[in-house]
Parts: C-alpha cells; structure tokens; sequence
C-alpha cells in the first residue's frame, strides 16, 4: 500500500512570542520540522507533503534541502481545512499519515505500529491516557469500547469533559474515504474551524472500524506551544541520547549534562565529563576522554586521544592519542596526527601538524605545515595575515622553536633547525641550522631606579 504523509505546519505559533516560525525552532540543533520530516522519511512514503503558512516563506527557505512538496494554507481554518490543501499534491497514495510540525519527537517505530494496526481499517490513530487532558480533543468510545468520535474540548459536554483519553493528533486514513469525509467537513463548532476530528464520527457512520495505538513514551506526543515546553523536549530528547550512548559502552559522567546536537558516533570505553556538547557531525574513537565543558563540532577525534577541560574544537581532525587542553582552541581545517600535545590558550587553526608534535603554551598555529617531534615554544606566533593576505609557515621535523618566536609568514624553517626564544624570524632557516634575531644583551652595572621625590 502507498502511503503519502501530511505534515501539518501552518500553525502561528503565537505563543512561542518569536519573529522566527514555530516549527523553525530548533531541538537538539535541529528545527521541529526538521525532526519530523526525518522520521517521516524512516517509513519510505511515496511522497511527504508540508502544509504551511504564518511565516511560510522563512520556512521553506530554510527547509529548501529536504526533499518535500510544500502546501500553502493561505488562512488557518482547522486541521481539517489544512489536510485538504495537501490533497492534490499527494499523488495516488492508498493511505494518508497525518503529522504535525511541532509534535517532534515521535518515533517512527510507534508510526509503525500505527501503521500495522490499521492494515485493515480505513483509519487509524494515536490517542494517550492523560491525567490532565487539557486543551485536547477527547476520545468518546461506546460501550463495547469502540471509538464513536472525537469532542474537541471547547466543544465538549461536562461527561466528555471528564474523558481523560484524548486525541494527539496522529491519524492514518484511508486517502478514497478522506476524500469524502473532508468534503462534508463543516465549521458549525466552538471555534469556527474545519476540524480533521470531525471525520472520526463520519466514518463509524459508515460502519468503520477505528484502531487505536498509544506511543511507549508521553513525550512522543507532546506537543510545543511555548519555549517551555521546548526546553522540557530538548532534555527529554537529550535524556534519550545520553541513555544510548551508555548503553553502548560509553561513560557519561552525568546524563543530565550533556548535548548532543547533530550525528555524534561514539566509540566503547569514551567518557564524557559534564557540560560536553557535541554538534554536527562527530566521530570519537575509543577511549577517547572529553574533559567538563569542551565543544566538539564537526570533528573526528581518533582513539586514545584526551581532551581537558574547556576546549572548543572545531571542523578538525584530531589522531590518536593525542594530548589537548585544558583550554585549547582548534578551528577549521586543523589536522594533527598521532601523539601531539596541544596545550592550554593554544590556538591552532588550518594547520597540519605531524606526529608527536607539541604546542604546549600560550601559542597561535595558523596556516601552518608542522613537521614531525616538533617542539613550539610558549608564546610563538605565525604572523601569518599581512593585512590582505594569508601566508604559510612551513616547519620541518625536529625543529625546535624557542619560546616568544614570531614566524612572519611566509616563511619556512628546515628540519631540524633551532630558533633561539624571542626572535622574529623574516627570513627562510636552513637545514639544522641556529637562527636568532634577538639585539644583544647589555648590562648597566649598579644600576638606580628612578625614586619618588619624598618632600
Ligand atoms: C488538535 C486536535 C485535537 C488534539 C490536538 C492535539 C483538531 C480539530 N483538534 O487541536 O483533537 O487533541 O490537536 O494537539 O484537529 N494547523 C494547521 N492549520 C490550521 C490549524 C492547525 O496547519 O488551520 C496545524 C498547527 O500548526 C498544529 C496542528 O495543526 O501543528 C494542530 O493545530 P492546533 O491548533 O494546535 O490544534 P488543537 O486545537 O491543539
Ligand atoms: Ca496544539
């Protein structure tokens, strides 16, 4: 059977009090709609269709890379009215998955089961048992406990009111039925509006048979209508990360304190301190340690590696059993390979750095080829920006680079040359040589220093 999906997304979202659209907003470094389309994708639709409006031009800007066909609800009629807009882009799909934009961690092994449950019936949906069902639209059943229809609560009469089993939203229909049943719709209600729910009664009208099934965990159907309930998702979510990676053999100092905003692949035996946030794509090798604080970004950190306290690394490839931190600052482009210490208020940045290599202090690495056992000295600087231009700074193996050392790019030293601490080096140093460009020492003998005048 083809399935086509309807992501409703059309919604203000005025209580989220933001110029940017609700479904923009991000969980887990990732807009809502972003997640949902995701986990639509899980369950190979022949086509995903987003119903959109308020803002509507924001979104599918931001959303142009996915790969969906989008429906404009010019004014916001009812969920009924929004599923309608859709249909004709659906195609001929047998069945219709309706989802909501800001409904975004439902999990696309409870889509399944909705999916397999209503194989024989022309509709199926998600409903949950609440303790305070508040604000959403109740599930009547007769008393064989078959579903007779939905009462939005607005709509509801005090033994309605009392249901604690409601509507979360989530429907599986029949695409021929649906057809019908939205033709008939009408805004005869409390609100005004189309609602999708009516076509709850029209079809046990028609002798249909209702399935329902619930999600294992509430807040795969929770819904965002304020940052509130956001920021509750985003630790719900995180939770779930944290538990996955523990379960795959990895420490997680405390569960409560880690983020992960992207694609983290995490190898056994890495632990993670408090406070680490991994974004975008990252991959640790095992073993590898992430010291309280640290933000790794669009990084591979090979096995064995330590990273200390509050290091930001980004866009960078670290190898194995290297040393980082605490406090070092590794931007785009970095590589370093096996065995280099990085130290604290280092900062390297497009540089290649071969193995056993130490910046151990205070030092700034940039558009540099570094070679292998080469040891920086505290306080070195590549001056490697003339104003307009970026230079590089070429270093050879062995080389030894003497503390508080400007190399001013382009300039490059030969392996297994010496600069002396404080030069400034303009020129090319060759082979094992000794540069120094430092004016020589001179000694005042019984020198005074200037004193205040005492009167
Ligand atoms: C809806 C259900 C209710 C259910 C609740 C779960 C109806 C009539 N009611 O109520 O039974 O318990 O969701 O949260 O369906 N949307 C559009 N266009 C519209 C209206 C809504 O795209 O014209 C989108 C919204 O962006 C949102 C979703 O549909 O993603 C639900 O809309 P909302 O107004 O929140 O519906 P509720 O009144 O909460
Ligand atoms: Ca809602």
């Amino acid at each position: 059977m083809k399935l086509g999906v309807v992501i409703l997304a059309a919604g203000q979202g005025s209580r989220m009090k933001s110029a940017i659209p609700k479904v923009l907003h991000p969980i887990a470094g990732k807009p809502m709609l972003a997640h949902v389309i995701e986990t639509a994708r899980k369950l190979n639709p022949d086509n995903i269709v987003v119903v959109y409006g308020h803002g509507g031009e924001l979104v599918r800007e931001q959303m142009a890379s996915a790969d969906v066909e989008w429906a404009l609800q010019e004014q916001q009629l009812g969920t009924g009215h929004a599923v309608e807009q859709a249909m004709p882009l659906l195609g001929s799909v047998d069945r219709i998955l309706v989802l909501y934009a800001d409904v975004p961690l439902i999990r696309h092994e409870t889509l399944l089961r909705l999916i397999e449950s209503s194989a024989d019936t022309n509709l199926g949906m998600l409903t949950v048992e609440l303790d305070n069902p508040t604000g959403y639209g109740r599930i009547v059943r007769d008393e064989e406990g078959a579903v007779s229809q939905i009462v939005e609560q607005k709509d509801a009469s005090a033994a309605e009111f009392a249901i604690h089993e409601v509507n979360v939203g989530i429907m599986l229909i029949n695409r021929e039925r649906l057809a019908t049943w939205i033709e008939r719709l009408d805004d005869n209600n409390a609100q005004g509006e189309f609602y999708l729910t009516d076509i709850i009664s029209m079809a046990v009208k028609q002798g249909a048979v209702i399935s329902t099934v619930s999600p294992d965990d509430l807040f795969e159907v929770a819904g965002v209508n304020d940052r509130v309930q956001l920021a509750e998702l985003e630790r719900e979510l995180q939770s779930v990360g944290a538990q996955e990676l523990m379960r795959n053999g990895v420490t997680v100092i405390d569960p409560a304190r880690i983020d992960i905003r992207g694609n983290a692949s995490v190898s056994q035996d890495v632990t993670l301190d408090v406070n680490v946030i991994l974004e975008g794509d990252v991959e640790l090798g095992e073993g590898v340690r992430v010291g309280a604080n640290s933000i790794l970004r669009n990084c591979k950190v090979a096995a064995g590696t330590v990273i200390k306290e509050m290091c930001v690394i980004e866009d960078a490839i670290i190898g194995e059993s290297c040393q980082i931190g605490p406090f070092a600052r590794i931007r785009p482009g970095t590589e370093l390979a096996p065995g280099c210490h990085i130290g604290n208020f280092v900062e390297i940045k497009n540089a290649q750095v071969a193995r056993d290599s130490k910046v151990n202090h205070l030092s700034y690495v940039g558009d540099a080829t570094v070679g292998e056992s080469v040891n920086i000295g505290a306080g070195t600087i590549t001056c490697n920006y003339d104003g307009a231009y970026k230079h590089r700074t070429v270093i050879g193996d062995h080389v030894f680079v003497g503390s508080d050392t400007q190399l001013v790019a382009p300039v490059t030293v030969e392996s297994g040359a010496t600069i002396g601490a404080g030069s400034t080096i303009t020129a090319d140093v060759k082979e094992n040589a000794l540069a120094l460009s430092r004016t020589k020492q001179r000694s005042v003998m019984n020198w005074k220093r200037p004193q205040k005048d005492k009167g």
